[in-house]
């Protein structure tokens, strides 16, 4: 069957119609291509390219073809952060909104510092990569593009922890975190602890220089604290805790909500994680901070009390999906930052739609939550000013924003 490629999907698979109008999803295409294969169950599994795009490009890393790790990579950088931009757009337009964009700050290759890995124990070693696209088989990399240098020098100790400690039945997952100090790795699925294996894998730690080590959830070796930087403040984020994707993503989202909040003086950061935007903002402003997870309120306040020069910042652990703060609390503040997760924060935004705060600097990783929050504030009667895309999964089909929201 010939199929042109009509969009790609939320995926990042191309979406063409057949003759009857009913969708077909083919894997790694771009819109405008002509492509021909079998269709079996609404998908072309193995198109040739007809007609390539003028947007194609050979994807810059070997193993593309077979590992899951990235979706785009055969499309231009200016396609990508393009698309990703107009993700934004119909979101918003679905809602009845329209604001100006930005053009989209992409972190660069080999920037991610935060990242999961699976290990495989085979008949003789171990196998440590990534998942092959939509499969549970363990693909190795060896020069992946998109993990920062640091977490890829790991990778030798890691297949040796899973040739000491994995076995045969699973996977071994290892959260890979860059920290201030070093790698935090974080290992779920091996085998129980006992004193052989807990001396081997600290030895391990110890050989490749990790800041820590946890074997499914127990501290093997803390050899320095893994901590991050925010701002003038130093934070030792709970194991597993949030933290933005890459260094410059961060430094693009927190750029945005600086601007945003322009010279705010008391500002509130809902969703606030372990102080990415509270801990920097406090360098020019009072700032209370509210999250759900104690522990990383716990952290954010440490890093506080132990930064030099930063402003008062409050703390408080809070559901804000079931105890939002409510129009007269959020009336204090000149400014509010919301970040909050893929679900989006509809309730909060309804008590901000009725607050009186002159300004609102957002962020989000999910376009279709945050449209639907935005209409909730346009309702409200906040412009929308302002949206920067933001990339930092640069090559998957995730899209990310900053926004700032104003009233008179
Ligand atoms: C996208 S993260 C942002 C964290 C932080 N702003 C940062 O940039 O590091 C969303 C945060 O919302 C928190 N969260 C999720 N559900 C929540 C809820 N119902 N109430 C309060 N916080 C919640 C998560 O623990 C997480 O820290």
């Amino acid at each position: 069957m010939h199929l042109t490629i009509d969009r790609l999907g939320h995926q990042g698979d191309g979406i063409a119609h057949d003759a009857d109008g009913v969708a077909v999803f083919v894997p790694m295409m771009l819109p405008g291509e002509v492509v021909e294969g079998e269709v079996a169950n609404g998908r072309m599994a193995a198109p040739k390219i007809v007609t390539p795009s003028p947007d194609r490009v050979k994807a810059p890393c070997r193993h593309y073809r077979a590992c899951g790790g990235c979706m785009l990579m055969h499309a231009s950088d200016a396609f990508v952060a393009d698309w990703k931009a107009e993700v934004i757009r119909l979101a918003l337009s679905a809602q009845g909104l329209d604001a100006p964009l930005r053009p989209t700050a992409t972190s660069p290759a080999r920037s991610r510092r935060r990242a999961t890995l699976s290990g495989r124990r085979l008949k003789s070693g171990a196998l440590l990569g990534l998942h092959a696209r939509a499969s549970d088989t363990v693909v190795e990399i060896t020069d992946c593009q998109l993990l920062h240098p640091a977490l890829m020098a790991t990778l030798p100790a890691l297949q040796e922890a899973v040739v000491l400690g994995g076995s045969r039945k699973g996977e071994v997952a290892f959260t890979l975190t860059l920290t201030k100090s070093g790698v935090d790795v974080a290992a779920e699925g091996g085998k129980p602890l006992d004193s052989s294996l807990f001396q081997a894998l600290a030895t391990l730690a110890g050989a490749a220089d990790l800041a820590r080590l946890s074997w499914n959830g127990e501290p093997v070796a803390t050899r320095r604290p893994p901590a991050q930087r925010f701002g003038e403040a130093l934070v030792v984020p709970p194991p597993g805790a949030f933290l933005q994707a890459t260094a410059e993503g961060e430094a693009a989202l927190l750029s945005a909500v600086r601007e945003a909040v322009g010279g705010a003086s008391r500002i509130a950061d809902l969703f606030c994680g372990c102080g990415t935007f509270a801990l920097p903002l406090a360098e020019g402003a009072e700032v209370h901070a509210a999250e759900g997870e104690a522990a990383m309120i716990a952290a954010l306040d440490h890093g506080w009390r132990h930064a030099p020069g930063l402003r008062r910042v409050t703390t408080e652990t809070r559901d804000l999906f079931r105890r939002p703060l409510m129009p007269d609390e959020l009336n204090r503040f000149d400014a509010v930052v919301i970040d909050p997760p893929r679900a989006g924060c509809e309730a909060q935004a309804r008590e901000l739609a009725a607050s009186k705060v002159p300004v609102i600097a957002a962020v989000s990783c999910n376009p279709v939550t945050f449209a639907r929050d935005a209409r909730i504030l346009s309702e409200g009667g906040y412009r929308l000013d302002w949206v920067l895309p933001v990339d930092q999964f640069r090559w998957s089909p995730h899209v990310e924003l900053a926004a700032r929201f104003s009233r008179d």
